[in-house]
């Protein structure tokens, strides 16, 4: 399978990226400025559409990049909320709503949202109203993509390269998530058969789940 893989180059870009490798897919990696097949920045549709044109068809698209403002909500403003709105809300919205045009018939999108948006960390509002958004989008799109297209989210827990055992950071004794379980729920989403779906990987002797 021909596989575009969007944030190649982070914490979860490194962990899906040889799953992929291993199962012999051809990969096309992505990111702003790191070492990657393309450099683009997907806060700019203009760019998206480039890519998806020097591309051409594809099989599967993994998104696992987007950011969105990090700080206090008594030093929230408008333009802070619009950051993570038009970078990891519109900038996966947009790999959809565009790269519709050239995947494959049977193809899947995959995109990341996250889990604070039911487990909330302080500073983090912006990516809470983000993630809950990429949610509720792949559950109502699914339904309306055509030729057999497949689009899921991933909502990944607390994950870090190196785990020091630090259990005061801004995630408050949360516990990170094996890397293993990251790339199982992504291939699954890629690979799998369900659409409209949010594979939540969480720890769960520490990850509060919201009902
Ligand atoms: N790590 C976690 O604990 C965790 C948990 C839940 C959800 N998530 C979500 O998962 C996603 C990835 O997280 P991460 O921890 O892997 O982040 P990261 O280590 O900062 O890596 C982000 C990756 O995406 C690329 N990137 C960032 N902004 C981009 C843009 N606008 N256009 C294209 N590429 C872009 C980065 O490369 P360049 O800087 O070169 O562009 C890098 O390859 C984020 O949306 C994050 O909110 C992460």
């Amino acid at each position: 399978m021909k596989v575009i893989l969007i944030g190649a180059t982070g914490v979860l870009g490194k962990i899906i990226l040889p799953a992929l490798k291993n199962h012999r897919h051809e990969v096309v990696t992505v990111s702003r400025k790191g070492n990657t097949d393309y450099n683009v920045d997907i806060s700019d549709s203009g760019q998206i559409k480039k890519l998806f044109n020097d591309v051409g068809s594809f099989d599967t698209l993994i998104n696992a990049a987007g950011h969105c403002w990090i700080g206090p909500f008594e030093e929230m403003t408008e333009e802070n909320i619009y950051f993570g709105i038009k970078n990891k809300m519109m900038g996966q919205v947009n790999l959809v709503m565009i790269g519709k045009d050239y995947i494959s018939k049977g193809g899947s999108f995959t995109l990341t949202s996250g889990f604070i948006s039911d487990d909330p960390i302080k500073g983090a509002s912006n990516y809470a109203m983000v993630n809950g958004a990429i949610d509720n989008f792949v559950f109502a799109v699914s339904i309306e993509l055509k030729n057999e297209i497949r689009i899921n989210a991933v909502s990944p827990g607390w994950v870090v390269e190196n785990y020091d055992g630090n259990m005061d950071g801004p995630v408050k004794g949360q516990y990170p998530v094996s890397h293993e379980r990251i790339a199982h729920a992504y291939y699954k989403s890629a690979f799998g058969y369900l659409s409209g779906q949010v594979y939540r990987v969480w720890e769960e002797s520490t990850q509060y789940i919201r009902k």
